[in-house]
């Protein structure tokens, strides 16, 4: 592992945050400050039918609304709507939704700007070399975080995985709105997801080869919110204190990527979604138990400090004791919030050599908290076809 104390490193959020009940009335001073006359608000039908477009639309004026984002957005669909933001002359961008509608807002930030297709893009292709048009992102989850992240995630089906662009605060959000009154609507499913992501962001980048005191402060306080306050927002929606706690969640395990990314359960969910189409969070969480228990041989002190953010009372505990009653409350509380198994997400046990394969060969594997071979992936997947730990 790289040794934080000698290595010169950065950290720039080039994101304004303003939160709360509410907040989201600021819009058209945020885009009125951003010098923003033309908006493309950028969403899905699942937003618009909730009745969430209907809230945001009185604050912006001369808007040109796309609402045809689908959950794991791919290339055809952001080429097409950065093709829509330039014949309509847009000069910025609302993003309105869950990951999949702000990672799209991103990418046709990246698109609009530079040209070609979001697939040249792709980190470790063609670099991004200009700031993105001014994009506000109004996050209506609370788990990917997408509204501080300088990654969108983007699904290539020739080659059935998704891709990650970004790397860079060039590509992030100029403003982030965070309104925890547009969550309250949310089904238990989809809270217990998203929750269950935004703890995943936060465990992986605090136990990454890449971590760096100042993520850590953010992942650790992220860590201790979900842990706190998840069970109650899937058990009561309409909740507002229990909703807002997770939206700084969200927002703050979304500050603990930086510019890095995350780890095996991410290079595990991010590989595996590109074969079958199901939710994000859903399908990290339920590999996030397995890959704690796997990693905690490599970090038990930081595996430790996670379970003391998650409320466990350790003391009387030595460091590996105390890092694996941490594990097991991740895969108390997975099972808590009632995230399906593999097979549940559609998934069958043969498919395990394969999802194992190209798990491998995501970029994330190379920062997991400890190595990670094909064989340790397929013993990983395993466990993830069964709900206890
Ligand atoms: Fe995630």
């Amino acid at each position: 592992m790289p040794v934080e104390v000698d290595t010169v490193r950065a950290v720039t959020v080039p994101t304004r945050l303003v939160h709360g009940p509410g907040a989201v009335a600021s819009l058209a001073d945020e885009c009125r400050a951003l010098g923003i006359t033309k908006p493309m608000l950028v969403t899905d039908p699942g937003v618009a039918a909730a009745g969430l477009v209907d809230r945001v639309l009185p604050h912006l004026n001369g808007v040109v609304v796309f609402d045809e984002v689908r959950p794991n957005p791919d290339i055809e669909l952001v080429d097409r709507a950065a093709r829509v933001y330039r014949e309509n002359g847009c000069d910025g961008l609302v993003g309105l939704g869950g990951g999949s509608s702000l990672d799209t807002a991103k990418s046709i930030g990246v698109v609009a700007r530079h040209g070609g297709s979001i697939a040249d893009y792709e980190w470790g292709r063609d670099p991004i070399e200009e700031r993105i048009p001014p994009l506000v992102a109004i996050p209506t989850t609370a788990g990917t975080g997408s509204e501080v992240t300088l990654w969108a995630v983007i699904t290539d089906h020739e080659r059935q995985l998704k891709f990650n662009v970004g790397g860079t605060p060039l590509i992030g959000a100029h403003v982030a709105l965070i309104d925890p009154e547009l969550m309250l609507g949310l089904p238990p499913a989809v809270t217990a997801a998203t929750g269950m992501d935004a703890l995943s962001h936060a465990i992986e980048c605090f136990t990454c080869d890449y971590h760096q005191p100042f993520n850590d402060a953010v992942a650790l306080h992220a860590i201790e919110l979900v842990g706190r306050w998840l069970r109650r927002a899937v058990e009561d929606g309409t909740d507002l204190e229990a909703r807002t706690h997770m939206a700084h969640a969200a927002t703050l395990g979304g500050m603990a990527y930086g510019t890095e990314s995350a780890g095996a359960a991410h290079a595990m969910s991010q590989s595996a979604g590109g074969v079958h189409d199901c939710p994000h969070g859903a399908l990290t969480a339920r590999v996030l138990g397995p890959v704690c228990a796997y990693n905690v041989p490599a970090a038990p002190e930081r595996y430790a400090r996670i379970a003391q953010a998650l409320g466990i009372e350790t003391s009387g505990m030595d460091v590996v004791e105390a890092a694996r009653a941490g594990v097991e409350e991740v895969y108390r509380l997975t099972d808590d919030v009632d995230i399906p198994t593999m097979e549940e997400l559609g998934f069958s046990e043969d498919e395990i050599p394969m999802l194992a394969r190209i798990a491998f060969e995501d970029p994330q594997t190379q920062g997991n908290a400890r190595e990670v071979d094909v064989p340790a992936y397929e013993e990983i997947y395993r466990a993830a076809f069964v709900r206890a730990g």
